[in-house]
């Protein structure tokens, strides 16, 4: 059976893909960024996972106000980095996995959640910064990537409850297939973030402690947070952050296993306009 190992967290500020690109990563400004994920990077290579399933959001690059799914599956073969105005990231291309995605999407639908099956979609930051964070520049991603997309960009928007319970849904959907892959699912986007309108600029790094500590520990609770609190407290594009409910709800300890083990915790302000808040999750 395939099981989910660990999860990871991490925001997709887009100005750290330039910064990586543009070799910047030794500047004073950036360096404390990159600092945070020295750790990560040598543990994603001693964990050699299988497959990652990265939820992540579109910012109107795969999808545009024409179509707007809430929850999109990847089940392509591979994924093309895209074009967000500069030229796409001069970084590997995302080798998908039809066969795992086609399982999760029959499992997760049948579990009652509509999901948008995606046979073509061009990855934009939220995916692939990500990725650079826990890699570093390399010739080729380490693993298979699913991309699984959630709009957090177009109101309404999904709550937190309902991405805690995907989480769930997605858990019981790899522990379901019938090989031996190690996976992991990582939560991507936020922290605290505001890019427009008379608040741009916000950042409350109270509100992203809380939702740190909570994440880890209470994870139950803190889905029940509605949207007008991540929107008041961490800005507009703070809502970002009830992806990283789907990764935590797909951790054994929520269907009643052991408690998984920090592995690692950074938080730094800024990068850009973001707090950039990382955590590893592993499963016990
Ligand atoms: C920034 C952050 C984001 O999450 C994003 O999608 C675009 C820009 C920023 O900090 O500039
Ligand atoms: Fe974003």
């Amino acid at each position: 059976m395939a099981r989910i190992t660990a999860s990871v967290y991490t925001s997709h500020v887009p100005a750290i893909g330039a910064a990586l690109d543009l070799h910047k990563t030794a500047e004073p400004y950036w360096q404390p960024v990159f600092k945070g994920y020295e750790f990560s990077k040598q543990w994603l290579k001693d964990q050699k996972p299988d497959v990652i399933f990265l939820v992540f959001n579109d910012h109107a690059t795969a999808f545009s106000l024409e179509m707007i799914p809430t929850f999109a599956i990847g089940t392509a073969a591979e994924f093309t980095p895209a074009d967000e105005g500069w030229g796409p990231r001069p970084v590997p291309k995302v080798i998908g996995h039809p066969k795992l995605a086609a399982h999760i999407a029959q499992s997760v639908i049948q579990d009652d959640f509509d999901l948008t099956i995606v046979n073509k979609m061009d990855v934009d930051h939220g995916l692939t910064v990500p990725l650079s964070l826990m890699c570093g520049e390399v010739q080729a991603w380490p693993c298979p990537v699913i991309p699984f997309a959630v709009n957090v960009v177009q109101y309404p928007v999904p709550s937190g409850r309902r991405c805690f319970n995907l989480g769930k849904a997605i858990r019981k959907a790899v522990e379901s297939y019938d090989e031996p892959l190690n996976v992991q699912i990582w939560g991507t986007g936020g922290m605290s973030h505001q890019l427009q309108g008379p608040r741009a600029g916000l950042i409350n790094k109270e509100f992203d402690t809380m939702f740190l500590d909570r994440l880890i520990a209470d994870p139950e609770g803190l889905a029940g947070v509605p949207h007008i609190d991540y929107v008041r407290e961490a800005g507009s594009e703070g809502i970002e952050l009830v992806m990283w409910l789907i990764a935590r709800g797909a951790m054994s300890d929520v269907g009643g296993g052991n408690k998984p083990t920090v592995r690692h915790r950074f938080y730094h302000v800024p990068a850009s306009n973001t707090a950039v808040g990382h955590l590893i999750l592993e499963n016990n």
